[in-house]
């Protein structure tokens, strides 16, 4: 008789649940939604997810807050958005170092990119390059690498923290460079590259949208892009291949997470938004101009598929740095 009573009682809750997640989701978005960018403001991911979100906010007739959570490569904010309630009210702009390459780099990373996650979509491509300061006295790839082999210990690189995408992809170009720079570690590269304008900092590797319009206006050098075809936004920057160093091959990306859990028709909801942000002719404007690409439409849009290129992309990292020997931190 108890037993018969639970289970009424237990089905009975089910479907309670189930009937408020259903009108959560019919309601949603009720109110505003934050977005965890895990950098400082000004830098790559900040701006990414501040283009997006504006448009995203239009249609889902709430705005998107972006709210910087800094630390440990991105990794601090990126497990406080892990740590959220999964109501589609947190979400998180993430990308190739903190759903990539950090699992390999932090021995007790708190989060699994792959399966702690609710991926929404795919938000841009982001190609590197490797940027100076203007007076810095090397004119092209190669005479930068030839300093930097003869007395790169003197020089000081500026990335983002263990894990991030300019601190993986510039342990890549210091070993292909033979340089031994001091690393300076800032909580973005926005930080970097305003410490670069006042000469603080002689070199970085970054990605293209933060540092597009400094390049344009000759506030600081771009010495290649690490693509295989140069950027429409950036055509006098050659790539690695044709400044001579074509084993700098590297591409990041941003895209947005949910916590795991979060309702499908929220997560369907938000990709949808997203989705309607990237074929906006003046979203798109603003990010092309900044040399982002933009996923084209079709199944590189889906939530599915950005599950398994963060798949892909972990095992990826994850062999590339342990070949390179760096050992994780503890
Ligand atoms: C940023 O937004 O500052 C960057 O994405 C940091 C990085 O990963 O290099």
């Amino acid at each position: 008789m108890f037993a018969k009573f639970l289970k009424t009682f237990a089905l009975m809750g089910a479907a309670v649940a189930l009937t408020s997640g259903l009108a959560q989701a019919q309601n949603y978005p009720a109110r505003p939604i934050t977005v965890i960018v895990p950098f400082a403001a000004g830098g790559p991911t900040d701006v990414i997810a501040r283009i997006v979100s504006e448009h995203m906010g239009k249609v889902l007739g709430q705005q998107l807050i972006v709210e910087n959570v800094v630390g440990a490569g991105g990794t601090t904010g990126i497990t406080k958005a892990f740590q959220a309630s999964p109501d589609g009210y947190t979400i998180m702009m993430g990308h190739m170092g903190t759903h990539g390459a950090a699992p390999a780099l932090y021995a007790n990373l708190k989060y699994k990119p792959a399966s702690d996650f609710e991926p929404i979509g795919m938000a841009a491509g982001t190609p590197i390059l490797v940027v100076a300061r203007k007076d810095y006295p090397a004119k092209d790839l190669k005479e930068f690498v030839a300093k930097l082999k003869a007395d790169g210990d003197k020089l000081n690189e500026g990335q983002a923290g263990v894990g991030s995408v300019s601190f993986t992809t510039c342990v890549m170009f210091n070993v292909l460079a033979g340089a031994k720079p001091t690393r300076v570690p800032y909580s973005g590269t926005g930080p970097v590259i305003n410490d670069m304008l006042a000469g603080k900092i002689d070199y970085a590797c970054d990605q293209i949208v933060s540092v597009a319009s400094q390049i344009q206006g000759g506030a600081i050098k771009a010495y290649a892009i690490a693509t295989d075809k140069r950027s429409p936004a950036l055509p006098d920057v050659p790539t690695s291949a044709e400044a001579g160093l074509p084993e700098f091959k590297v591409s990041a990306w941003n895209a947005m997470f949910a916590p795991k859990g979060t309702p499908k028709d929220v997560v369907a909801k938000l990709n949808d938004a997203l989705n309607k942000a990237l074929s906006d002719a003046a979203t798109r404007k603003r990010l092309e101009d900044l040399g982002g690409v933009i996923p084209p439409e079709g199944a590189e849009r889906t939530g599915a598929w950005l599950g398994d290129f963060v798949t892909a992309e972990v095992k990826k990292w994850g062999e590339i740095i342990k070949a390179g020997g760096v050992v994780p931190q503890q």
